[in-house]
C-alpha cells in the first residue's frame, strides 16, 4: 500500500474545496467588516482549512489557536475536552469565530463554546469545513459550514486517521482494510 492508494475514493476534490473556501471567506469578510474579529483555529485538524481561509479573508483580524483532545469516551454526556493549548490573548469584548475541520457529535465545540463564553467575548460563531449532521449529539449548529457529508469517516485536508493523511490535498474516504489491519 502507498499513501494515495489507501484512499477508496475522493469525497470532495481540491477544486471543490477551493471554491467553497472562497465563498466562506467572502461571506465572513462581509459579516465581520470593521469588527476586527479573532479567528481561533482548533488544532490540529483545522490547520489546512484555516491557512487557506485566512488568506482569502480580506479584513483586519487576529488569529489564534487552541489545541484540544477528547478524554477518549466520546459518548460521555459532558463532552468535556482536555485543553492542551489555550489562547495566547484575551477575548473579552471581541467577536470570535471558531474554525474547525468537522462538526461530528458536536461535543467538542459545544464544550469549547461554553468555555470561551466565560471570558465574555462580544460574540462567538462557529465556522466548520465539514458537517456530519447525522452524528450530532450536542445541540449545536455551525454558523458557517462548507459541506454536509454523510456518516463516513473521512481524512485529508487536515483531518487524520491515527495522525496520518492530514497532508492529503482533498477529502477522501479510506479503504476499509486500513482500519482493520
Ligand atoms: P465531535 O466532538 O464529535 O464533534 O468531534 C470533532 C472532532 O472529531 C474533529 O475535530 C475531528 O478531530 C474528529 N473527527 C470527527 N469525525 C471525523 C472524521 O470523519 N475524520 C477525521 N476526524 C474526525
Ligand atoms: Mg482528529
Amino acid at each position: 500500500m502507498s499513501f494515495f492508494s489507501d484512499i477508496d475514493h475522493i469525497l470532495i476534490s481540491e477544486e471543490e474545496i477551493n471554491n467553497k473556501v472562497s465563498e466562506l471567506a467572502a461571506q465572513i469578510s462581509r459579516d465581520y467588516e470593521n469588527k476586527n474579529p479573532v479567528f481561533i483555529g482548533i488544532l490540529k485538524g483545522s490547520f489546512v482549512f484555516m491557512a487557506d481561509l485566512m488568506r482569502k479573508v480580506n479584513i483586519y483580524c487576529d488569529i489564534d489557536f487552541m489545541a484540544v483532545s477528547s478524554y477518549g469516551n466520546k459518548s460521555a454526556s459532558t463532552g468535556a475536552v482536555k485543553i492542551n493549548k489555550d489562547l495566547s490573548q484575551d477575548i473579552e469584548g471581541r467577536d470570535v469565530v471558531i474554525i474547525e475541520d468537522i462538526l461530528d457529535s458536536g461535543l467538542t465545540l459545544s464544550y469549547l463554546k461554553k468555555y470561551l463564553m466565560n471570558r465574555n467575548p462580544n460574540s462567538i460563531k462557529i465556522c466548520t469545513l465539514l458537517d456530519k449532521p447525522a452524528r450530532r449529539v450536542a445541540d449545536i449548529k455551525a454558523d458557517y459550514f462548507g459541506f454536509d457529508i454523510p456518516d463516513a469517516f473521512v481524512v485529508g485536508y487536515g483531518l487524520d486517521y491515527a495522525e496520518r493523511y492530514r497532508n492529503l490535498p482533498y477529502i477522501g474516504v479510506l479503504k476499509s482494510e486500513i482500519y482493520t489491519k
